[in-house]
């Protein structure tokens, strides 16, 4: 199980808490991706006004941080490990911006049965939809946790949908949030 944009490990946990509720003993990797020091910067263009608000107007693109959504591997640890007791063998932290580390380590990965999206920027999910929707299993789920939100989520998973040869149906969550289950052909 993918989480790319993980904060202080919330939606992350409730995968590992529904795992241990279905499978004893536990089997699923949990890989973790995040700079573990917030947001970059968007991009004023492709990510829209309310990617610049979020920034603080810090909106040029850059792989620099905002200091916004700002939380360390420490906090992803104490809720995985110590709170929910998820094992730490099966937990796997890669820090640094997606742009580093999506491209470097998506073949260290097996297969992928669940991929979360929560990267919020254009940039940080068309790069986590390039390297990692390879590696999602046939009817894996693949969320995408800001589509209705942030226009340049959304353009980042529309451009990469339209690419593909097999027509995708894009299910609603909520407003912001949807998912899909990745095609057998
Ligand atoms: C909305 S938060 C994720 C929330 C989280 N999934 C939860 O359960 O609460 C977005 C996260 O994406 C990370 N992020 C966004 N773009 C990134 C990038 N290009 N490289 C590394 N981390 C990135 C930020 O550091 C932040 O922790």
């Amino acid at each position: 199980m993918v989480e790319c944009g993980v904060w202080k490990g919330g939606a992350v946990g409730l995968s590992a808490l529904a795992h241990l509720a279905s499978a004893a003993p536990p089997r699923r990797h949990l890989h973790l991706f995040d700079s573990f020091n917030g947001l970059p910067e968007p991009d004023e263009e492709l990510d829209g006004h309310k990617a610049v608000q979020l920034s603080n107007g810090r909106a040029s693109g850059r792989l620099q941080s905002t200091n916004v959504l700002v939380a360390g591997i420490e906090d992803s640890k104490t809720l995985l490990e110590s709170i929910i007791g998820y094992p730490k063998e099966l937990i796997h932290y890669h820090r640094g911006w997606f742009q580093d580390t999506i491209p470097r380590d998506a073949n260290t990965i097996g297969a992928i049965a669940l991929l979360r999206m929560d990267g919020d920027w254009y940039e940080s999910t068309a790069i986590c939809i390039k390297y990692l929707y390879p590696k999602v299993a046939k009817n894996g789920i693949v969320v995408i946790d800001d589509y209705g939100h942030f226009e340049g989520c959304r353009r980042a998973i529309d451009e990469f949908l339209a690419k593909e040869a097999c027509p995708i149906f894009l299910n609603h969550v909520d407003y912001a949030c949807r998912y899909f289950i990745k095609p057998e052909r």
